[in-house]
C-alpha cells in the first residue's frame, strides 16, 4: 500500500522513525533517591544510542504534585525539581543531539495541576471573573451540571466552595475529565491558546524536536455540554465499549487547534513534530489528525489492542494503513506505554481477556511463558511494518507487568477513585532494573515504586554481553530494521499455511508471524534474518513453531 497524496514532509524523519518511550520517574536515578532524573536520562544516553533509535519521547518532566505521576502540571516552563533543573535538560537535549538522537517532550494541553498558578488564580478570583474563564466553571444546584464520568473514575465533576472557601461559590463546579487535581481548561478562550503557543516557542527555542500530546482528541467539548448517554461509569461491566466516545471526545473543533499548532512548528522546521494520543477507534477520523497541516503521527491503538487474535491484527492493520494513505500518513504502532499492561503479560492471557483495569495478586495471573513467547514475536512483526514505531521502556529487556504490588504500594488515581476496585496502572510503571544488585537495581535502597524480587535478573547489567538476551534482540531488530528499510517500505500480504498464519512483503522482506497452534512451512520465501522462536530453514523450506514470528529475505 503506498501513500496516495503528495504533501511537502514526504522526506521526513518521523515517518519511519523508531521512538523510545522514557517514563523519567522510573527510568535511572542518578542520585539514588528512588526516584528517576534527568541526569539518570543524561547517564543512558550510550546505552539509548546503542538501540539505534531515532528519538526519545520523555512522559512529563514539568514540576507537578504528581496526582496523575506528572500529568498534572503545576508550570509548563520549568523541570521539575525532584528530576533536575532546565540545565540538565538543556545537556540532556544537547546530549542526545550529539549522539543523533531527537527529543520528544510530553504536551499536556487538556488540563493543568489544580496547584498551577492558574488555576489557584481562577479560585481566588471567583465567578464570572476572567481568570475563571480560562477553565470550566459551571453553575448547578445541587448536582453535577451533567452526567459525565471522569477516566479515573466518578463524576468529572467536583464543587468549587470546599477549594476556593468562598461561600458564594455554592452551587458552583469545576470539570476534570481526569483527577480532581487536573481541572480542564477552557479551549474557547484566547488566553490559552495563546498561552500553549508560548509553550511551543519556550521549548522549541530549548531545541526539542517535537511533542507528544496527551488526550489529543479531548481539548473541546461538544457545545452545551449534552449529557453522554451512555452514562458515566467508565468502569462498568461493560465499558470497554464506551470508553472515549461521547461528547467530551473526538470533537471537530480540536483540529483548529492543531492547525495553530503546526504553524508555530512551521517556523522551525518540518522536522518538528506532533504526536497524537488519541484514543479514537474510527481509523479515518484518526487519519484526520495526521493531515498535512496537523499533526505528524497518532499511536494506532487500535492494533495495540488488536490481541492474539490473526484476523483482527490483519484487519486492523489493513484499514489503519488504508485510511492513513488517504491522508499520506504512515501509522505508528505501538504495543506497550506507560497506560496498558505490558504486552508480554496482556499476550499470556486467551485472546479477548481484558486486562484494561490492570492486574492485581488476587486476579487471573497471566502465562508468562507464553505471553514472553508471543509477545516478543509480535514486536518482531509490528518492528517490520511500515511506519512508525514506538518502543516502551524496559519492553527491551523483556520486563513483565509487575503482577504483585502490594495495594497499598499503588500510586495510579485510578485504585483510590474506584474506592479500590481498579487496580490501574502501577505494574507498568515500576522502576527499570539496570544492575544485577537485588538489594539495589539502580534506584536506591527505597523505589518510587516496590520492584519484585527476581528483578536484577532483567537488569541491562545481566543481559548486556548475552547474545540471546532480549536486549540482543531489540538491537539487532532495529539496527536491521534501519538497514532493511522496512519503516519506508510498502505492505503485501502473501498467502500463509492458513489464515492464523500471517506472510506478508514489505520490499525485499518477507515478515511471518504463525498465530496458530500447529507448526507452519513456507516455501519460497528466502532465509531467516531475524526470528522470535525457533524458527529454522532446510532445503527452501522456512519452518515456523506455533507463537514465533520471522523477517526472511
Ligand atoms: C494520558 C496519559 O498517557 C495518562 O498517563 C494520563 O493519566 C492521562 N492522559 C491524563 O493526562
Amino acid at each position: 500500500m503506498s501513500d496516495q497524496v503528495t504533501r511537502s514532509d514526504w522526506d521526513q524523519w518521523w515517518r519511519h522513525a523508531v521512538i523510545y518511550q522514557v517514563y523519567p520517574r522510573s527510568f535511572n536515578d542518578a542520585n539514588g533517591d528512588g526516584v528517576g532524573d534527568i541526569r539518570g536520562i543524561i547517564e543512558r544516553l550510550d546505552y539509548l544510542k546503542s538501540l539505534s533509535i531515532d528519538a526519545i519521547w520523555i512522559s512529563p518532566h514539568y514540576p507537578s504534585p504528581q496526582a496523575d505521576t506528572g500529568y498534572d502540571v503545576a508550570d509548563y516552563h520549568d523541570v521539575n525539581p525532584e528530576y533536575g533543573t532546565l540545565e540538565d535538560f538543556d545537556e540532556l537535549v544537547a546530549g542526545a543531539h550529539e549522539r543523533g538522537m531527537r527529543v520528544l517532550i510530553d504536551l499536556v494541553p487538556n488540563h493543568s495541576s489544580d496547584q498551577h498558578e492558574w488555576f489557584q488564580a481562577a479560585l481566588a478570583a471567583g465567578h464570572g471573573s476572567p481568570e475563571r474563564d480560562r477553565y470550566m466553571f459551571r453553575y448547578s444546584e445541587g448536582e453535577p451540571p451533567n452526567n459525565w464520568g471522569a477516566a479515573f473514575g466518578g463524576s468529572a465533576w467536583s464543587p468549587v466552595e470546599p477549594l476556593s472557601g468562598k461561600a458564594e461559590d455554592r452551587d458552583w463546579w469545576y470539570l476534570h475529565m481526569f483527577a480532581p487535581e487536573q481541572p480542564d481548561f477552557n479551549w474557547e478562550n484566547p488566553e490559552v491558546h495563546e498561552f500553549f503557543r508560548g509553550y511551543l516557542r519556550f521549548w522549541l527555542d530549548r531545541g526539542v524536536d517535537g511533542f507528544r500530546v496527551d488526550v489529543a482528541h479531548g481539548l473541546v467539548k461538544a457545545e452545551g455540554l449534552p449529557d453522554d448517554n451512555r452514562g458515566p461509569d467508565k468502569w462498568a461491566a461493560d465499558a470497554d465499549a464506551q470508553i472515549d466516545h461521547g461528547p467530551a471526545w473526538d470533537q471537530d473543533g480540536v483540529h483548529e487547534i492543531y492547525r495553530e499548532w503546526r504553524e508555530v512548528l512551521n517556523e522551525y522546521g518540518r522536522d518538528r513534530i506532533l504526536v497524537a494520543e488519541a484514543w479514537v477507534y474510527d481509523p479515518s477520523r484518526l487519519a484526520d489528525y495526521v493531515r498535512e497541516e496537523e499533526m505528524s503521527q497518532a499511536f494506532n491503538f487500535e492494533y495495540l489492542e488488536a490481541g492474539w487474535l490473526p484476523g483482527r491484527v490483519r484487519e486492523v492493520i489493513d484499514s489503519t494503513m488504508g485510511a492513513n494513505a488517504r491522508v499520506g500518513a504512515p501509522v505508528t504502532w505501538v504495543l506497550s506505554n506507560h497506560d496498558v499492561v505490558r504486552h508480554p503479560s496482556r499476550f499470556g492471557f486467551e485472546p479477548g481477556y481484558s486486562t484494561k483495569s490492570g492486574i492485581g495478586f488476587d486476579d487471573p495471573q497471566p502465562d508468562l511463558e507464553l505471553g514472553m513467547q508471543r509477545g516478543k514475536a509480535m514486536t518482531l512483526f509490528t518492528f517490520g511494518l511500515p511506519g512508525s514505531a514506538y518502543l516502551y521502556q524496559g519492553e527491551e529487556l523483556g520486563l513483565p507487568e509487575v503482577t504483585d504490588l502490594p495495594d497499598e504500594a499503588r500510586q495510579d488515581p485510578t485504585w483510590l477513585r474506584t474506592n479500590h476496585t481498579v487496580r490501574g496502572r502501577d505494574g507498568a510503571r515500576v522502576p527499570l532494573p539496570w544492575r544485577n544488585d537485588p538489594k539495589d537495581t539502580g534506584f536506591g535502597q527505597n523505589p518510587w515504586l516496590p520492584q519484585p524480587q527476581d528483578w536484577a535478573s532483567y537488569s541491562a547489567e545481566v543481559q548486556e554481553n548475552d547474545p540471546d538476551s532480549f536486549l540482543a534482540f531489540y538491537r539487532d531488530m532495529i539496527r536491521l530494521r534501519g538497514s532493511l528499510g522496512l519503516g519506508s517500505g510498502s505492505l503485501e500480504w502473501l498467502e500463509g499455511a492458513s489464515d492464523e498464519v500471517l506472510v506478508a512483503r514489505n520490499g525485499q522482506t518477507v515478515l511471518v508471524i504463525n498465530m496458530s497452534g500447529e507448526v507452519a512451512e513456507l516455501a519460497g520465501v528466502g532465509s531467516v534474518l531475524i526470528a522470535a522462536g525457533e524458527v529454522t530453514e532446510s532445503g527452501g523450506v522456512v519452518t515456523v513453531p506455533a507463537n514465533a514470528a520471522a523477517w526472511l529475505g
